[in-house]
């Protein structure tokens, strides 16, 4: 099987029409009823801000993440999406790890977390396999009947980090 080289690098305006695709075809943005139209809109918000991340194999965008920074002495990941081709082949999970990297060494920052839909049983048996905790479920988040997980990863205590202020 060929290798894939993957480099993970920040979002630039060309990547956009790629992200918004895999975004909007993907559950659950799916069943959110997310336009192309907000998709790009999230994406131009956050250029240029060392917010969002994509993974490039030979000049093609395959996925990216997205964050929100110093939110609970953590760093939040809005959106996480791998093109439906290429899943399965690693690229969630060094998105995942280049985030966690950043967070800690960049950032100085103890912990990850996320939210997740419930229904979403591929994303959260990955999200358990890269050692994230269910800490919490929010009821009726997005919609009635649409609840989320909330995923925790931790790296330390934020004392340890001489973060507390
Ligand atoms: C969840 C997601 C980011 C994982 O990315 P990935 O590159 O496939 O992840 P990895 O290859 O590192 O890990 C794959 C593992 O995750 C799980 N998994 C998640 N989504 C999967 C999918 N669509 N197909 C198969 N396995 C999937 C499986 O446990 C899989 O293990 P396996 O390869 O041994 O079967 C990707 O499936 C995706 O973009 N899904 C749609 C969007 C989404 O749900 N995002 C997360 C919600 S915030």
């Amino acid at each position: 099987m060929k290798t894939l080289v993957i480099t993970i690098r920040e979002l630039e305006e060309k990547d956009i029409p790629s992200c918004v695709e895999m975004t909007i075809t993907s559950f659950p943005w799916t069943a959110y009823g997310l336009t192309a139209g907000q998709a790009t809109k999230f994406f131009l918000e956050r250029l240029s801000k060392q917010l969002v991340f994509v993974a490039e194999n030979e000049g093609e965008v395959v996925g990216f993440i997205a964050l929100k920074k110093n939110v609970l002495f953590a760093n939040y990941i809005r959106r996480l999406v791998v093109s439906e081709k290429h899943r399965s082949l690693g690229i969630g999970s060094k998105l995942l790890t280049f985030v966690e990297e950043l967070t800690l060494k960049e950032d100085h920052l103890p912990n990850v977390f996320l939210l997740t839909s419930t229904q979403n049983l591929r994303a959260i048996t990955f999200y358990l396999r890269n050692n994230y905790q269910i800490i919490g479920k929010i009821k009726d988040f997005v919609d009635t009947g649409l609840d989320e997980y909330i995923l925790w990863k931790s790296f330390g205590t934020i004392n340890g980090l001489g973060k507390y202020h």
